[in-house]
């Protein structure tokens, strides 16, 4: 049993604990397929979206997952909310509690934002990407997109190229898969490497040749220009000749490796349009496996706080 109160990394997530959630996912997966989508695990229980970041994939992922759990779903824009007349996040968290909020999924530009909210809210937080910092359920849907093409994790070369500073999607990968035994490469521009990650794991690269030799996965990361300080790379077509991934690049990787990318994508900037809409991008299916892997996790969590009741 996934034995917490709270998803807010996977910095401190086990291998036991991952597998267990990626085999649920797995199952999860399974149903969806079949055209099952009435799974109540969650039903009589309520979960509040609370996202002060755009978002397509992760918010409306975590919606249809919730609903197809049969859960109560709220939404909550943070234009709309209180905080734009000041309240604190503690208040919010209070106050969620008060309305008996079962989980709390949250998205934040400050990293560390639910891990304040898990402290001080009853209800469960769900971390759906904090600033620079982890984007948990995004790295456990990219793990179980691998593991369904691999059948295992471990021993894989993943190849992660682009903006690996301002990524919470790198991080939460570099902390994901190394803990289930893959080896994690990373390949930026120097300006675009945070400091001490390769102390955390991550083998760095000096050339797209040296990250993409023999990879089995080739992972692309979106410039996140809404968080650049001006001066990290010259320009936007640099950045797409040097940084981006190309049919030229992919030649150095295993020939069966498979393309992905959180999304979402600058077309011809990270990936070109043809890499994207390749047969071996698993970009839709990663999308796929968001709902079951979310699925899996609110599974998870609720199971637990049933146990403690
Ligand atoms: N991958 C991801 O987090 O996408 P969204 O910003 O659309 O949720």
């Amino acid at each position: 049993m996934l034995k917490r109160k709270d998803l807010i990394g996977l910095i401190d997530v086990n291998a036991e604990e991952l597998t267990e959630i990626l085999d649920t996912a797995a199952d999860m997966k399974r149903h969806l397929r079949d055209g099952d989508k009435q799974l109540p695990y969650l039903r009589g229980k309520t979960v509040t979206i609370l996202f002060y970041e755009n978002s397509t994939r992760t918010r409306t992922s975590f919606e249809l997952a919730s609903k197809y759990l049969g859960a109560t779903v709220i939404n909550i824009a943070a234009g709309s909310s209180s905080v734009a007349k000041g309240e604190t996040l503690v208040d919010t968290g209070k106050t969620l509690d008060a309305q008996l909020n079962d989980f709390l999924i949250m998205r934040h530009p400050m990293g560390g934002a639910p891990y304040l909210l898990a402290k001080v809210a009853k209800a469960g937080v769900l971390n759906a990407g904090d600033g620079m910092n982890e984007h948990p359920t995004q790295a456990l849907l990219d793990m179980l997109t691998m593991r369904e093409h691999f059948g295992r994790l471990e021993g894989l070369k993943v190849a992660i190229v682009g903006d690996i500073k301002h990524s919470r999607v790198a991080k939460s990968n570099l902390f994901g898969l190394t803990t289930m035994g893959a080896e994690v490469r990373m390949f930026a521009p120097e300006t675009l490497i945070p400091k001490g990650i390769d102390k955390l794991g991550a083998k760095l690269c000096s050339s797209k040749q040296e990250a993409l030799d023999g990879a089995d996965v080739v992972m692309g990361l979106r410039i996140q220009l809404e968080r650049q300080q001006a001066g990290n790379f010259p320009s936007l077509n640099e950045y797409a000749e040097f940084y981006g991934v190309d049919g030229k690049s992919l030649q150095y990787a295993n020939p069966n490796a498979i393309i992905m990318h959180p999304g979402p994508v600058n077309r011809g900037v990270e990936l070109t349009g043809k890499e994207i809409d390749h047969e071996k991008s698993r970009i839709e299916e990663q999308v796929f496996s968001g709902i079951a892997v979310r699925m899996a996790v609110l599974k998870l969590l609720n199971d637990y706080r049933n146990h403690q009741a």
